[in-house]
């Protein structure tokens, strides 16, 4: 038997029904604060995330899907290419390859499945899915203001409210920027250098090539020493630092709660300033259930000008397991109204007549097959959850007056075939 690759699932129903309920309402969301759809490929070249995610990096050193090009044109040939393992590089790409300042794009979402190749766990996969938005744009559009960075984490505290998933902790650092990087990772490689070598070996490479990355490390052993570290909190200059503060008096006015985490640095080499994940009780071991952070310098990384931004990403597999965990799950399911029960020879075709007229009433009908009996008639719609059963038989079609069965009361009763979309679902068909 041939399996799905490891790391790598199928979505079926009825748990489509809640990826779609959370697409539906991110779309909501993203339109009430202008936000505009974007599609990019689903693979980029390798370039791009070893200069927009960073080399040092997890997501670029370990876990990317990669592959030479064999096409025959000489302009593919030995090609790099990468499945996406993130949508920001590539948003960024297309804000500059497009020059989407000239069109005031500057709030883009997306959604869509994106590839690492990690240690597949619960809540960790290797095709995973992400609902992504980002505010990019020239200085001047205000694009670096706190605002931005406000206006993002009150659309997400909105948006799981809306989705009712609560107990959520949003957890809030800055990382600064390059100016004071620079006085960050001298005191992190003098702090690490009479440590380091009780480290792991993936720690040992960082504290050289990227020190900041050594809080990126999940060795239990480790940890101690990483807890003595410098912190970039203690380094920032005057603007971060006013920023800083700026984004949060705006989240305590507007009431947004969040935690302070200065150990929380992101697993991505762009980010500058705020950085933020928000966490979920119900999650487990992977309770990041979005993550995000401003990258004012990112399109300059990748030849673009300069144009300050922040976003997010929310892990849209973690996402639907937390509305899995809430009530409000089952209500989203997608039931049949009524299930339209052929019964007798040369009935299909009144019973496929009668299902066209109830559809296009916005009824959710299921039709069966004239070669069943009643028993097996009823059988199915109580398979398919239907709340109701609409007899079609010989008689039925002489008085044009159908037996409507509610399977969940068990009430039966005789309708004129006018009447069924009334008696099927009353709220619709006055609307
Ligand atoms: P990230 O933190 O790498 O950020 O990923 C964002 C979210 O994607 C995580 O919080 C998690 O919910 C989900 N996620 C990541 N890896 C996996 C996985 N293997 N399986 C299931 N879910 C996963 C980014 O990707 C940035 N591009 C976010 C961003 C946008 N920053 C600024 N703009």
């Amino acid at each position: 038997m041939i399996k799905a690759p490891r790391g790598t699932r199928d979505l079926l129903p009825p748990d489509t029904a809640l990826w779609n309920f959370a697409e539906s309402a991110v779309r909501d969301v993203m339109r009430a604060y202008n936000f505009q759809e974007i599609r990019t490929p689903i693979f980029e070249s390798t370039e791009l995330f070893a200069r927009g995610v960073g080399e040092d990096t997890d997501i670029v050193s370990k876990e990317m899907f990669t592959w030479e090009d064999r096409g025959r044109a000489e302009s593919d040939k030995g090609q790099s290419l990468t499945l996406r393992p993130e949508n920001t590089a590539g948003t960024v790409r297309a804000y500059i390859e497009h020059k989407l300042w000239d069109r005031g794009l500057n709030k883009l979402f997306y959604i869509g499945p994106q590839f690492r190749r990690e240690r597949p766990q619960k809540g960790r996969y290797r095709q995973f899915y992400q609902i992504g938005a980002e505010v990019i744009g020239p200085a001047s559009a205000g694009s670096e203001s706190p605002a931005r960075d406000a206006e993002v984490l009150e659309m997400l505290a909105t948006l799981l409210d809306r989705l009712r998933i609560s107990g959520w902790t949003l957890e809030l650092n800055s990382v600064g920027c390059a100016h004071d990087r620079a006085a960050f990772n001298q005191a992190l490689r003098k702090a690490l250098e009479p440590v380091v070598g009780s480290m792991c070996a993936d720690c040992q490479r960082r504290a050289i090539t990227n020190p900041l990355r050594v809080f990126d490390c999940k060795v239990p052993a480790d940890q101690p020493i990483i807890e003595t570290l410098p912190r970039i909190s203690q380094f920032l200059d005057e603007p971060c630092r006013t920023h800083f503060e700026a984004v949060k008096e705006i989240l305590i006015k507007v009431g947004v709660p969040f935690t302070l985490n200065d150990r929380l640095v992101r697993g991505l080499d762009y980010y500058t300033r705020t950085a933020f994940e928000f966490t979920h009780g119900a999650l487990g071991a992977q309770n990041a259930i979005l993550g995000g952070g401003r990258y004012d310098g990112l399109s300059e990384a990748l030849g673009g000008p300069a144009a300050p931004g922040i976003g997010f990403a929310i892990g849209e597999d973690r996402l639907v397991m937390s509305l899995q965990e809430s009530a409000s799950a089952e209500s989203v399911l997608k039931r049949p109204d009524v299930y339209v029960a052929a019964l007798g020879a040369g009935m299909n075709s009144e019973a496929a007549r009668l299902a066209r007229e109830l559809r296009r009433h916005d009824i959710v009908a299921d039709l069966g097959d004239e070669t069943f009996r009643l028993k097996k008639s009823f059988e199915a719609a109580t398979k398919a959850g239907a709340k109701y059963i609409l007899i079609v038989g010989e008689n039925e079609v002489k008085a044009d007056t159908f037996a409507l069965k509610n399977l969940a009361t068990g009430e039966q009763i005789s309708v004129p075939r006018a009447d069924l979309p009334q008696k099927v679902l009353p709220q619709k068909v006055q609307e």
